[in-house]
């Protein structure tokens, strides 16, 4: 539509669209203004527009909102001043462009963009639920794994190791009825004697070990003085002269409930390792502190320490980096010290040397 009004803003003309929109006949214009034929609000919006054109001298493009039958309608209004001979403006000139059907398509397309944004958000969402759910599935797979392996690994090492028991009581019983007949052994024999009673208890641990994942082991358990205990088993540990040896133990430690052999083999387990890790001339350090209704012991060494992505891994059973290593140390010692209702942890630094950490209720009263 286009309409052309003076600089007062009385209208001059009108074209046949602008009376057929507004319901107004151009002669009925004569003299009028916008506050005429709009609301009040709509019609000092057009002012203040038309008043920037005749102030500015030149044409100028406006969004206008106009009531039409109770339905705001939008219009793209390019407004030009006439201008006299002096430069002057007399009159106003605008062109008016109805884009509510426009409009309305690009408030629809903001709401579709909306919408799929918000459901964007929920696929995100939903695949976040299922890559939990399957990370989910995944560990529970790998636990079954571990529940299954640990369950044949159990059978198996039950029947070999029942095999190898019994024959290495033969050996045993052999090597003791050597010992006795000979009455002044020279110093080859004996030392070989030696090496053959250390490598009989040494397969015994093993086997040991190993009969603890076949057993369950039900520990028995009595009030245990762990101070006495740590210090058996270090001792069994048949630890080097060149590693020092740092007891740490208070006098008065709260007793434990313990099974001492099933805890003294966990103790010696430890003690072992820490020697193998050494390697030559270093020490180790046993700590045990009551800490609220627990006992704590730490058995810290300063051997090779364990590479950060062996770490997760060992108490897993057969997990070893020893050539002769069977990996049931610190698997068994898990096992066991667990059935005590305690836990067990492993802290190291690859070239500092590795703490073990274990934690055991204390004695109900005790
Ligand atoms: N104190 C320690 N310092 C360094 N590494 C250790 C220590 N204790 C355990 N490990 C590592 O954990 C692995 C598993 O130990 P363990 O279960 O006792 O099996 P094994 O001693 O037969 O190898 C060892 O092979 C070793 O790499
Ligand atoms: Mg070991």
């Amino acid at each position: 539509m286009i309409y052309l009004k003076d600089v007062e803003g009385r209208y001059l003309f009108v074209n046949r669209q602008f009376e057929t929109l507004f319901h107004v006949k151009r002669a009925e214009l004569s003299g009028k203004t916008d506050f005429d034929v709009f609301p009040k609000k709509i019609a000092a919006a057009f002012r203040v527009n038309d008043e920037k054109v005749l102030a500015k001298g030149g044409p100028h493009e406006f969004e206008e909102i106009t009531e039409q039958g109770g339905k705001t309608h939008t219009y793209i209004s390019v407004k030009f001043p006439l201008l006299n001979a002096e430069g002057k403006p007399y009159a106003l000139c605008g062109i008016s462009t109805d884009i509510t059907e426009r409009k309305h398509s690009e408030e629809r397309l903001r709401h579709a963009n909306f919408e799929l944004k918000a459901n964007e958000k929920k696929l995100i969402a939903a695949l976040a639920e299922v890559a939990a759910a399957h990370e989910g599935l995944k560990s529970a797979q790998s636990q079954l794994i571990r529940a299954e392996k640990f369950a044949a690994l159990g059978k198996l090492a039950g029947m070999v190791s029942h095999e190898f028991r019994n024959q290495l009581g033969v050996i045993r019983n052999a090597a003791f009825f050597i010992k006795m007949k000979l009455v002044a052994p020279d110093e080859k024999v004996a030392r070989h004697l030696q090496i053959l009673e250390e490598e009989i208890d040494e397969t015994d641990r093993i086997i040991e070990n190993i009969l603890s994942f076949a057993r369950k082991n039900k520990p028995e358990l009595r009030k245990t003085d762990i101070a006495k205990l740590l210090d058996s088993s270090l001792a069994k540990a048949g630890i080097p002269p060149e590693i020092e040896v740092v007891r740490e133990i208070p006098a008065r430690l709260p007793l434990i409930d313990a099974d001492e052999l099933l805890l003294g083999r966990v103790f010696l387990n430890i003690a072992l390792n820490a020697v193998q890790a050494i390697k030559g001339p270093g020490r180790l350090t046993v700590r045990a502190a009551a800490v609220e209704r627990a006992l704590e012991i730490r058995f810290e060494d300063n051997g090779s320490g364990i590479e950060e992505k062996d770490l997760r891994r060992m108490f897993d059973p057969l997990f070893s980096t020893k050539t002769h290593g069977t990996g049931l140390g610190l698997a068994t010692s898990k096992v066991l010290v667990e059935a005590h209702g305690g836990t067990i942890e492993l802290e190291s630094r690859v070239g500092l040397g590795t703490t073990v950490i274990l934690r055991l209720p204390a004695a109900a009263g005790g």
